[in-house]
């Protein structure tokens, strides 16, 4: 089953908003602007030079990048999706913030000039493309000799949901992924991916996502993707009904829980 996110300019345009507006309001929560913050700080984001995302989106990174105190560079942004970058203009157009490029583009292979860039991110993307190997390498094919590539992404096969109905909670997330998550192996399969690949990671920084009590983002996972899964035929609408019962109930009573693990890997291209 294909994951969503290789087909959005096919699907309908109200599912195509929806995840618009997904992307920029889990970019905008303070658990994951404390995340990506975190790891820009520990990566030490460079403040020249050109930096370019793959898998952009609506160009939330770009745009933090963009604003990073100090930044002086230049940055680049490109997506599969058309409408995504076409959205991703609109929105860096309405922040007032200049001079980031986006551009349509495959990122497992592309007409882009190899090294041109200082430091190729791949942020929640890798988790979504057909090819996770032909990602990396043209990541590592795009950043300049002695340049570093940044993988950011949920180690989607650890998210874990407690809405006091395991009949779902224990059964459903693995059945979404069939609809929205490609690969829900890969952040904890890299290590393995870059060695075949004859590339060493010099940092692995991990952090995680809990929601207790009360929730945001994992909620929506489960409402938002529900009619995305129900339509890829993974799920039943009985099925989705029964877990967003369940969820409401949880987030009545405060006792829902969710969480998962993220990871960013850094290495570099061989001078
Ligand atoms: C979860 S979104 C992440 C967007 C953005 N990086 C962010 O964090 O807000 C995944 C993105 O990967 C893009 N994508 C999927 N396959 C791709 C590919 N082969 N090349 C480039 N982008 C791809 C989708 O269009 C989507 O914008």
């Amino acid at each position: 089953m294909p994951d969503v996110f290789q087909s959005i300019d096919e699907i309908d345009a109200d599912k195509q908003t929806m995840i618009a507006e997904r992307l920029e309001s889990r970019a905008a929560m303070p658990k994951f602007v404390a995340v990506r913050d975190a790891y820009f700080e520990a990566i030490d984001l460079p403040s020249v030079g050109h930096l370019l995302e793959l898998g952009c989106g609506t160009g939330a990174v770009c745009r933090a990048i963009a604003t990073w105190p100090g930044f002086e560079g230049e940055v680049s942004g490109s997506d599969l999706s058309e409408s995504l970058i076409n959205t991703a203009e609109r929105l860096t157009d309405a922040a007032g913030i200049k001079g980031i490029k986006f551009l349509q583009a495959d990122g497992q292979g592309s007409t882009a000039h190899e090294g041109d860039f200082d430091m190729v991110l791949g942020h929640t993307v890798i988790s979504h493309v057909a090819d996770p190997d032909a990602f990396l390498s043209e990541a590592l094919r795009l950043v300049r000799p002695g340049g570093r590539v940044v993988i950011h992404d949920g180690d989607y096969a650890s998210m874990t949901f407690d809405t006091g109905a395991p009949e779902y909670d224990k059964v459903l997330p693995a059945k979404y992924f069939d609809a929205i998550i490609a690969n829900p192996f890969v952040m904890r399969e890299m290590p393995r991916r870059l060695s075949q690949m004859g590339v060493r990671s010099s940092e692995a920084i991990g952090a995680v996502v809990l929601e207790a009590g009360t929730g945001e983002y994992f909620p929506g996972i489960i409402r938002n993707y529900a009619p995305i899964a129900v339509a890829a035929g993974v799920v039943s609408d009985a099925e989705t009904a029964g877990w967003i019962a369940a969820l409401d109930r949880a987030l009545e009573h405060q006792s829902f829980f969710a969480s998962c693990n993220f990871v960013t890997y850094v290495f570099e291209r061989e001078a």
